[in-house]
């Protein structure tokens, strides 16, 4: 059984249940590039820390799609002419491809901008809880997060990386929206937890961005849903800094510490690793 399934449904059902002005150019845009497919892990992550707390998750869906807007915001600008140029994501055209340039450049704003609101306006919170939600994704979207892993991402494209700087750029451009969404929900779960959560976090990232390198060149497009154009970008990534066989032990050294981890917390422990598991065994 998938375990992240009712939390996958669950986001996806709010995604849909969003009321969309067809006419409005800039709305058709933001969910074009929301609606599509795509795993929703983000958001899965902050339902199950909850739920691995014991909470009411279901309250928290709205709230835990503010990470999916981030995220979504940074998968349609890193598609663009300008960053990695790249044609298909979530099994359709790139939303500049299917609108223009600009649309999509003006829908990743609005969908970053609009996180925020989703947090601000949940009526489940705390003002305190609020403000340490904006903290986190802000901190970890921002200039020293996700978007300066962006930035180093595009400095090191055909130079000679080694692992420390590799390393560097996984844990910012993916593991900080990984980190964001378990801290947030220990904000709420268990606010002692935080940083735990972080850890946790910074190694299921790393090692999920690390599975991206390997299927990159093990996968293909149609099943990935999303164009492979590390090579024509000249990206540094761990298959070839490490060769693939050891980019797959390292996913698998990474995972073995993730457990042990997760195995000393007061949650239902369990459960995590299922949901551990469950990001272990993707295929795209
Ligand atoms: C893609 O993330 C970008 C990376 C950090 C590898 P996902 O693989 O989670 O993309 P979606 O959300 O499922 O489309
Ligand atoms: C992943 O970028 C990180 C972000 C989008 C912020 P990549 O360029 O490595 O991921 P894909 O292959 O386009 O999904
Ligand atoms: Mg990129
Ligand atoms: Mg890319």
């Amino acid at each position: 059984m998938d375990v992240m399934k009712k939390y996958r449904d669950a986001i996806q059902k709010t995604i849909q249940s969003r009321g969309v002005d067809r006419n409005n150019r800039l709305d058709a845009a933001i969910d074009y590039a929301l609606v599509s497919g795509g795993k929703r892990l983000r958001p899965a992550l902050m339902l199950a820390v909850l739920d691995a707390y014991g909470l009411p998750w279901e309250r928290y869906v709205e709230v835990a799609l503010s990470v999916e807007f981030v995220h979504t915001y940074s998968l349609v600008h890193d598609d663009l002419p300008a960053m990695d140029d790249d044609a298909l994501r979530r099994g359709v055209p790139t939303t500049h491809i299917a609108y223009d340039e600009a649309t999509a450049i003006l829908a990743g704003d609005a969908l970053l901008t609009d996180a925020f609101s989703l947090i601000v306006d949940a009526s489940v919170l705390s003002d305190a809880e609020k403000v340490r939600l904006v903290q986190i994704l802000s901190l970890h979207a921002g200039s020293k997060g996700m978007v300066y892993g962006q930035m180093l991402d595009l400095l090191y494209e055909g130079k000679p990386v080694g692992q420390d700087m590799l390393e560097a750029i996984h844990l910012h451009k993916t593991a900080k929206l990984i980190e964001a969404p378990l801290m947030m929900g220990a904000v709420i779960g268990s606010p002692s937890d935080v940083s735990a959560w972080e850890k946790v976090g910074r190694l299921l990232g790393l090692a999920f961005q690390i599975q991206d390198d390997v299927l990159e060149v093990t996968s293909d497009e149609s099943t990935m849903g999303k164009s492979l154009s590390d090579e024509r970008n000249e990206k540094s990534t761990y298959v070839k800094l490490l060769g693939l066989d050891q980019a797959k032990a390292l996913i698998g050294d990474i995972f073995l510490e993730l457990q042990e981890t997760i195995g000393t917390m007061e949650i239902n422990v369990h459960m995590m690793h299922s949901v551990f598991d469950s990001v272990r065994k993707r295929i795209n």
